[in-house]
């Protein structure tokens, strides 16, 4: 990890860097990045809602993770529980911490910080389980889900906006180790 250091931030004043972060590593239009803003903004005033950041010495922020306690209420959980109860696994919205984005800039991927990222937010929450979804492809998100325990629990799950559909995931916490 050189010397990135991993630590809680305050992601609402760093919104624009994080977005920019996330621009590269998953690749986000100018409207995008727009609608993006206002929905981190808003998930970030949800009751337990963390997030990490990866900086260098420098104060430059390269890589970020936020998430919080899964409500049945909440957008994503509304799409994804359809899938969830047809493949009985809808009581994993249930008391499950959830990770809503994790991106590393691409000139810093590949050094273990995505999974400092997720280990490190994830080790202190009282939830006993986390889920998440990502793009349902192998790529090196999944990989990193399935080395720390998240297994699929729904496939071919489609977002309204999104042209991919996503896996939905979940492991037991604390994540596993390597
Ligand atoms: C997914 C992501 C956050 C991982 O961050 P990272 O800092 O590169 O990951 P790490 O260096 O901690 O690697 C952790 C594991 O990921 C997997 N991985 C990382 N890079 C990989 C690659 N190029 N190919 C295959 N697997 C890879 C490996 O399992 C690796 O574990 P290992 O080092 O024991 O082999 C990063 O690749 C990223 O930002 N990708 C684009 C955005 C994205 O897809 N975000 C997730 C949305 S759901």
């Amino acid at each position: 990890m050189d010397d990135v250091v991993v630590q809680p931030v305050n992601l609402a004043e760093r919104v624009d860097a994080a977005l920019a972060v996330q621009a590269l590593a998953f690749g986000l239009t100018e409207d995008e990045i727009a609608v993006r803003r206002h929905i981190v903004l808003r998930h970030l005033q949800n009751p337990g809602a963390i997030a990490y950041g990866a900086t260098t010495p420098a104060g430059r922020l390269v890589g970020f993770v936020y998430g919080m306690p899964n409500d049945r209420a909440h957008w994503w959980s509304t799409v994804v529980e359809p899938y969830l109860r047809g493949t009985g696994n809808d009581d994993w919205l249930d008391d499950s911490f959830v990770i809503t984005e994790l991106h590393v800039h691409p000139e810093y991927q590949g050094r273990g910080i995505g999974r400092e990222l997720i280990t490190r937010i994830t080790d202190p929450v009282e939830q006993p389980r986390s889920i998440l979804s990502a793009i349902d492809v192998e790529s090196p998100a999944r990989k990193l889900y399935r080395s720390l325990g998240y297994q699929d629990l729904a496939r071919q799950v489609h977002f309204p906006s999104a042209m991919k559909p996503y896996a939905v995931m979940g492991a037991p916490l604390p994540l596993r180790r390597r």
